[in-house]
């Protein structure tokens, strides 16, 4: 199953959400596949995996096939595709190319069936980069930082879905939303919480994610927080989701 992480808001938790859930499922012995689409490569330096002569742009320009741009990375049970800056330039160079939508899509649909669960990690744009990811995958989830105006952005982003499965998507479902950087001394925190639970219902996760230091922390050590420290108030956090991801992903395909 092919899962975009995806919000045009920077900075709400998508690439921590990524890296995490991806390393909590592979602990648990599923097959997983990171795929960095964010030009700014947060991810595959999450990983230590940064590789930009076999990046995903070195795929699409047709420099490296796509099972040769897929590494190892130091988790047991989890590979990655890294990204790189020149991912940047891909929106314009192929801007006249009637097929960019799919072009992700059709790289990645033999690899599908070798992992149980391909992640896809997007940059905070709806652009090319976003939208044919979406077009590759079956499920989108969506971080949501619990601040102000968080759901302003979410309607645009739904909108945006709405397109993709009427045009070039129809089997695009959501996984879900979940509220990241939850502050439990902040009244801003549980008020985006019920606003969010209101509107959106179930398609909320029931967990949250806490703010916590140790999450922004793990990255400049190259680790996933669930590796570096787990006991802390987030890793722990991305494990319950993990459990929660893979009960409403279940539930879904069956
Ligand atoms: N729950 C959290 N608590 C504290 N810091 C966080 C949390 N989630 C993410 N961060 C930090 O916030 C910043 C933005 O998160 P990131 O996952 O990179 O967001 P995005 O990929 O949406 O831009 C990063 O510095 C990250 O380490
Ligand atoms: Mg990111």
């Amino acid at each position: 199953m092919i899962v975009t992480i995806a919000n045009q808001k920077g900075g709400v938790g998508k690439t921590t959400t990524v890296v995490n859930l991806a390393t909590a499922l592979a602990s648990i012995d599923k097959k997983v596949l990171v795929l960095d689409m964010d030009p700014q490569y947060n991810s595959s330096m999450s990983f230590n995996a940064y590789n930009p002569k076999f990046s995903i742009y070195r795929v699409f320009s047709n420099e490296v096939d796509v099972n040769t741009a897929i590494k190892k990375s130091q988790i047991p049970n989890l590979d990655i595709i890294s990204s790189c800056e020149d991912l940047a330039a891909a929106e314009y160079e192929l801007a006249d190319d009637e097929n960019r939508n799919f072009l992700l899509k059709n790289h990645i649909s033999n690899i599908k069936r070798n992992y149980d669960y391909v992640f896809i990690d997007t940059p905070p744009t709806l652009g090319l980069l976003t939208i044919s990811s979406l077009t590759a995958s079956d499920e989108i989830l969506i971080p949501v930082q619990c601040e102000f105006f968080a759901l302003e952005g979410l309607s645009k982003l739904i909108k945006t879905i709405d397109a993709i499965k009427s045009n070039l998507n129809t089997n695009l479902k959501l996984n879900g939303i979940i509220l990241t950087m939850y502050d439990k001394r902040n009244s801003l925190s549980s008020l985006i919480e019920s606003e969010a639970r209101e509107y959106f219902e179930t398609n909320v996760y029931k967990f949250n994610v806490p703010r916590n230091v140790t999450l922004s922390e793990a990255p400049s050590h190259g680790l996933p927080a669930i590796i570096y420290d787990l006991k802390c108030s987030g890793s722990q956090a991305y494990i319950a989701l993990a459990k929660e991801f893979l009960e409403r992903s279940t539930s879904q395909s069956g």
